[in-house]
Formats: C-alpha cells, sequence, structure tokens
C-alpha cells in the first residue's frame, strides 16, 4: 500500500508515493535519488561514509607501496584522515583484511 507524502528536504518541497513499509532513508536513496543519504550503522568499517573516500585512497596508496603494512604502518599511513563516527579499528582491519586479500589474489595470478 502506497500513501502520498509531502516532504521538505534540502528546502524544497518533494511529494511522492511512499510504500508504508519503507523507511525515511529508503524514501530519500530509492525514491527521490538522494543517494548521499547514507544507512551508517549497517556497516562495519564505514557508517556515515564522508571519510571513506579519503581513506580508500590512502588505503590504497599505501598497499601499492607496501602489499604487506604492519598494523603500525596502516595506523601511520591513515594518520591523516579523520573519521568521525568509528574508532578507527574496523578501518584498520579493513586494510589488513584488504592487504590480506589482494595478497592471496596476486599468489593465483
Ligand atoms: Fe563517518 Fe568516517 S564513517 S566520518
Amino acid at each position: 500500500m502506497k500513501q502520498r507524502v509531502t516532504l521538505n528536504v534540502n528546502g524544497e518541497s518533494r511529494e511522492t508515493l511512499v510504500a508504508s513499509h519503507k523507511t525515511l532513508l529508503e524514501v530519500l536513496r530509492e525514491d527521490l535519488g538522494l543517494t548521499g543519504t547514507k544507512h551508517g550503522c549497517e556497516l562495519g568499517a564505514a557508517q556515515c561514509g564522508y571519510c571513506t573516500p579519503g581513506i580508500l585512497l590512502t588505503a590504497s596508496a599505501l598497499l601499492a607501496e607496501r602489499p604487506s603494512p604492519t598494523r603500525q604502518d596502516v595506523k601511520e599511513a591513515l594518520a591523516g584522515n579523520l573519521c568521525r563516527c568509528t574508532g578507527y579499528t574496523k578501518i584498520l582491519d579493513a586494510v589488513e583484511l584488504a592487504a590480506l586479500r589482494m595478497g592471496r589474489q596476486e599468489a593465483r595470478t
């Protein structure tokens, strides 16, 4: 069942038909195409995603230069990236996991 709703989004009035089971997040992302709105709590290493591009680029550069970094290497490489959401532990874990998986992938090729 859908219901017509009018939302004030970023100062603009937006009218849409909304399935009654959808969350506001789903309406914003899926119905209105506003994918800048993130589902922060469902992921491990990333939450809101604001820091993700910088962390990914930094981690990519680190792994290109040093395919098997130590935990300290990862900490030092990412030191210039601020994340307001996480405690950094999951981010560090994710970079180490990426290094491990990339190493395995290279071993297969
Ligand atoms: Fe929100 Fe890093 S996940 S700033």
